[in-house]
């Protein structure tokens, strides 16, 4: 086991205790880093929920999800008994004021046992519209206003639009400050994600040529094969633009596009991104015709399998006109980006689970060769595999073995399977240790959230004031509407998926 600092005592207390997101990413995320040492030596988790719960059946339930979803299968008897030590169940109705009082004297119990006064964090696992009230009546317990040692925590969505986004804002800082405040994305907790960092700014390779001058475009594919998963009641209020473009992808794009921090302090870090998404174009309606795509998916085939259209699924309604695929060209109007287009797509039931960036270089200017030489020639082109694989790829031309010249184009690949031992932390662990730690480098901070509303506001609200005329409009297992293709094939592109890259 490395030898490294844990964090320092801490009381977790889970909004939503018995629900999905804990089931399936907070707990496994948690006991992964008990397992490899990372949990602070005197730690309490408190699952706070409305249904009734032993500790027992609580921990029991709570296995079952370690058992389906955790990246760790193999058995860890002795180690789950020993993190159960640290588990309580706490049943509560979060709409009571009463019942705050309770919190409080649990951190006091917890003071004197672990005695120190742990970091308290309050994790918002709940339903978003039962947030704002949670968090008022937490702001009135006093240890809220500690800022060193309370924290907030607050899933994505945050917010349905720009209006709703910037009042919990307010009213999250009327109770807490921003450095109490941790919103996540859990995008930027994956490891390929964090690399963009280090590939960008670790290396003195790329930033010579990282601009308008040798870039040609960009573009990013976030695609899942799975529908909406049962998630129809959410996702009739959400949509592929709100759900995936809104956050995800935007930062994605920060990522490729800020400028290089001059440290790795957490404000530095949001400022740099925050710049990126100010200099986004905000589209006109008429604009949003040219520039954005939405789609939705029909009935029809996965793997052998028949499947609802979007409009079948349980909690959606029969003639939903939500987006299930969203495909956007945006422009970032500063020197470094002026007029080089970043095509993002994101859908649900398209043809493969996977999420990739990919930077085209221009040609070079000229070229000595002759025409038989290069028939096979392509551009330098940089591929980051974010998931399910996790490589990066860089296109170039090579000399095919032979008496003649011909060139073609070959990959140098960088794989984490074959560099690492392929036990790469999920999102989640580095998140929950990075709150622990109180370093907020990787959540949105208020004005990063607002200014990702404000680039997909006249894209939802263009879409919201007229009805699509053809939904549904793509087959499972396609790769989307063909109004898609022709975004980028106007532009003389196309879009570009792994493995059979050309
Ligand atoms: C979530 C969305 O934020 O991200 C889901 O709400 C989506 O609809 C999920 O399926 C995708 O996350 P990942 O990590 O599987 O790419």
């Amino acid at each position: 086991m490395e030898n490294h600092k844990r964090p320092p005592a801490t009381l977790l207390v889970i909004f939503g205790g018995s629900g999905d997101l804990n089931y399936r990413k907070l707990t496994p995320a948690l006991f992964n880093l008990f397992i490899d040492g990372w949990m602070p030596e005197k730690f309490e988790i408190i699952g706070i929920g409305r249904s009734e719960f032993s500790d027992d059946k609580y921990h029991a339930h709570l296995l079952d999800g370690i058992n389906q979803f955790s990246r760790r299968k193999e058995q860890k008897d002795d180690k789950w008994q020993e993190f159960t030590q640290h588990m309580t169940y706490m049943q509560m109705d979060a709409e009571k004021d009463d019942e705050y009082k309770k919190i409080a004297e649990l951190v006091k119990t917890k003071e004197t046992e672990f005695g120190i006064h742990p970091i308290v964090i309050f994790y918002m696992a709940v339903a978003p519209q039962l947030v704002p009230d949670i968090a008022k009546k937490l702001g009135g317990l006093e240890l809220c206003s500690d800022s060193k040692c309370t924290r907030i925590v607050v899933e994505k969505p945050f917010g349905h639009d720009l209006d709703s986004a910037h009042q919990l804002n307010t009213l999250l800082k009327s109770m807490f400050k921003e450095c109490q405040i941790y919103r996540i994305d859990h995008y930027l907790g994956k490891e390929t994600v964090q690399n963009i960092l280090a590939l960008r700014f670790g290396n003195a390779l790329f930033e010579p040529i990282w601009n308008r001058n040798y870039i040609e475009f960009v573009q990013v594919t976030a695609a899942e094969t799975v529908g909406v998963e049962g998630r129809g009641g959410y996702y009739e209020t959400a949509g592929g633009l709100r759900d995936m473009v809104q956050n995800h992808i935007l930062q994605l794009i920060c990522m490729i596009a800020m400028e290089a921090p001059v440290s790795f302090d957490a404000d530095e870090i949001r400022n740099k991104k925050v710049d990126v998404l100010n200099a986004i174009r905000k589209y006109t309606r008429e604009e949003v015709h040219e520039h954005a795509v939405r789609g939705q998916y029909s009935e029809g085939w996965m793997m052998g399998e028949k499947t609802p259209g979007y409009r079948q699924e349980k909690s959606v309604s029969p003639d939903s006109n939500v987006d299930t695929f969203a495909a956007v060209k945006f422009y970032i109007d500063n020197w470094r980006w002026q007029n080089v287009p970043f095509y993002v797509r994101t859908g649900k039931r398209l043809h493969e689970k996977t999420t990739i960036i990919t930077v085209q270089f221009k040609p070079a200017p000229s070229y000595a060769f002759p025409p038989e030489a290069s028939e096979t020639w392509r551009s330098n082109r940089l591929t980051l595999s974010i998931q399910p694989e996790m490589d990066i790829r860089l296109r170039f031309q090579a000399k095919h073995p032979g008496q003649s010249m011909i060139l073609n184009p070959v990959d140098m690949i960088f794989n984490y399977k074959d560099a690492y031992d392929g036990n790469e932390p999920e999102a989640y662990e580095t998140l929950l240790l990075d709150i622990m730690e109180g370093n907020a480098t990787l959540f949105m901070r208020d004005d990063q959230v607002e200014a990702a509303w404000k680039i997909v506001m006249p894209i939802l609200e263009t879409w919201e004031n007229r009805a699509p005329s053809d939904f549904p409009n793509y087959a499972p297992n396609s790769w989307g509407p063909e109004d898609a293709e022709a975004l980028i094939a106007r532009d003389g592109y196309n879009w570009l998926t792994l493995p059979s890259q050309h």
